[in-house]
């Protein structure tokens, strides 16, 4: 994780590094600095602290110069410090680094620099790597490419030497560096978000290639010396326009854009009421080859994937296997060339599925990606791929990227099944014409959001709660339990609520209140039971209860817009990640910044 960003030029370099590590901090906000060079003393200063960069940018008020880098931090090797904290300086160099130094202590040990250094990071090491070659023929070039080939792991490094004024070399494996200039100089950043406003025309670094960037731009080089051209990129979201917008928080924001963002996903890839990926150029083959799905992704993204095994197995007679990124490769998957793997992912930089997609690819499997940032690792290492147009999703709990993933296995499940022979033209288009409601039902489930808040005081004092549900309803109950744990600290979990008598129902008392989902009108009577299992054990249930499907038989506190029971997943969703915002803002906390977390996990 960790986002990095680097700028030299002609304008005041604190303002552009604190600027964009404000943007960056969804990356990870344990710490934060700025390395700034002096040209009286004609060394690169370095200012950190362990806190937000808000705090970094208080302690830099008074520093100038016009070429810097900077850092901040979601730790991972050393605590939380001010050590600990980037840019490390070792020696004449001094560095920023996104990723992971596996060897790092073999390093540490054959450079025999153990009692010179100042901080537990495995990043320090590299700066003491890199100096020490720089030592032998003073060649930036030849020292970083010379160290980083001795190196294991991940990284996107910015990196400064003292004597060497106006210049920043910037080197990556796997970590993204996106680069821009203009007439005010060069721009580094992990995410074209933090220096996007400065051009529209951008580039990704390509891997193992170092590029020297001085104020005039930049000049990239492959290990061998030979000279790498990179492909220019146009920026097609609109960044400048990305505050809360008088919400009191990103994720309130987010969650209230999905009606638009929903509809906008759907729109761009149907015509006359069929769905349409050519825009993407997708390769229809695949769905008509594939006689097996594997989705891989992480947290939020992996929960989406659950909606799309739900909708392809019924509607295409596709196996659906959906696996965790970070065991995908360990789990000896079976693949073959009817294998499709469709990696989910919001940032298209989680470093898991960037690997099992890679693996996969190896392996033989044809692959499409769901990716919401375009240009992103994961989107280039895929054949197909079909954003999401959610645009930049800021909060660290992914609402508004989640619904569109989910809205894009919708229009997957009806392309494949029309492919597939399994829809007639004329269920295809009633399927996509039930899609369409969706953004209306979202928006009715928006506009009822101040009874959703009445609900979460339910909420606000319990340690612990369950959530149960049946069918669809699993998989959306999945991850209204992951929002809830993450930005409101209580622990939830979810259950298939038939699942919950084995056991788990030990843990039922009055202190634990239960969230029941009920949408799907063949599994009403049987959940409707398990609700009555748990409330006779004392607990209090707050009921989402689809409209059409309210009964005498249980009460409703919260009615959810009537959609068909396959298109209930999105407007429930919807319900559930309000209730763990207002759960989470009425206990004060920071709801987009949740503790331990980061948007992006670029760390295996
Ligand atoms: C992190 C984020 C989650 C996200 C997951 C996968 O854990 O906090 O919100 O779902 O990574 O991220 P991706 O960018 O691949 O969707």
């Amino acid at each position: 994780m960790c986002g990095i960003i680097g700028y030299t030029g002609y304008s005041d370099a604190r303002g552009v590094l604190i600027k964009g590590l404000k943007t960056l901090e969804y990356r990870g906000y344990d710490s934060a600095g700025i390395a700034l060079y002096n040209k009286n003393k004609n060394v690169a200063d370095v200012i950190k602290c362990k806190g937000r960069v808000a705090l970094l940018d208080e302690k830099t008020k008074d520093a100038a110069g016009t070429c810097g880098i900077g850092h901040t931090r979601w730790a991972t090797h050393g605590s939380v410090s001010d050590e600990n904290s980037h840019p490390h300086k070792f020696g004449e160099v001094t560095l920023v680094h996104n990723g992971i130094i596996e060897n790092f202590n073999s390093i540490k040990n054959q450079l025999g620099v153990e009692s010179m250094l100042k901080s537990d990071t495995d990043s320090e090491i590299v700066a003491a790597l890199i100096n020490a070659y720089y030592q032998k023929d003073k060649s930036p070039e030849k020292a970083i490419i010379k160290a980083v080939k001795e190196i294991t792991g991940t990284f996107a490094l910015g990196i400064m030497f003292d004597g060497i004024e106006d210049t920043i070399y910037a080197v990556r494996n796997v970590s993204p560096i996106v680069c821009c200039q203009n007439d005010d100089g060069a721009y580094i950043a992990s995410d074209i978000m933090a220096i996007g406003e400065y051009s529209d025309n951008y580039f990704i670094l390509p891997e193992l290639a170092v590029a020297k960037v001085d104020r005039n731009g930049f000049f990239i080089t492959d290990f061998h010396g030979k000279e790498i051209k990179p492909k220019m990129l146009k920026l097609d979201w609109d960044i400048k326009n990305n505050g809360k917008t008088g919400f009191p928080f990103y994720m309130e924001k987010e969650i209230c854009e999905q009606p638009s963002v929903i509809e906008k996903t759907i729109k761009s890839r149907t015509s006359g009421d069929m769905p349409d990926f050519s825009g993407e150029k997708i390769d229809e083959s695949i769905f008509e080859k594939c006689e097996n799905i594997t989705v891989i992704a992480c947290g939020t993204a992996m929960h989406a994937g659950l909606i799309g095994k739900h909708l392809i197995e019924k509607y295409c007679k596709i196996p659906v296997s959906v696996n965790m990124a970070s065991e995908y490769m360990y789990s000896d998957p079976i693949i073959n060339e009817k294998t499709l793997v469709i990696c989910v992912s919001q940032s298209g930089e989680t470093i898991d599925t960037l690997e099992a997609l890679k693996y996969a690819k190896r392996n033989g499997a044809m692959t499409l990606s769901i990716v919401n940032v375009r240009g992103s690792s994961i989107a280039q290492a895929s054949d197909n791929v079909i954003y999401t147009d959610a645009g930049p999703e800021i909060a660290v709990a992914s609402t508004k990227a989640y619904t569109t993933q989910a809205a894009v296995f919708y229009l997957i499940t009806a392309k494949a099944a029309y492919i597939k022979g399994l829809m007639s033209k004329d269920k295809v288009r009633d399927f996509i014409r039930q899609l369409n409601e969706i953004p209306s039902a979202v928006q009715k489930v928006i506009d009822g959001r101040n009874e959703i808040h009445k609900l979460s005081n339910m909420l606000l004092t319990a340690e612990h709660t369950f959530m149960i549900g049946r069918g669809l309803d699993y998989p959306t109950l999945l991850e209204a339990s992951l929002k809830l744990k993450e930005i409101s600290y209580i622990h939830s979990e979810a259950f298939a609520s038939g699942e919950l008598k084995h056991g788990t129902i030990a843990l039922i008392t009055d202190k634990t209140p239960v969230i029941a989902l009920l949408t799907q009108e063949r599994l009403m009577s049987k959940q409707v039971s398990n609700i009555k299992e748990v409330q006779s054990r004392g607990a209090q249930v707050i009921t989402f209860i689809k409209s059409s499907l309210k009964d005498e038989a249980i009460k409703c506190d919260f009615a959810l817009p009537d959609t068909a029971d396959d298109f209930t997943a999105i407007p429930a969703v919807c319900a559930m990640q309000l209730l763990a915002y207002y759960v989470s803002s009425d206990k004060g906390l920071d709801v987009d910044k949740p503790r331990n977390l980061a948007k992006v996990v670029t760390v295996e």
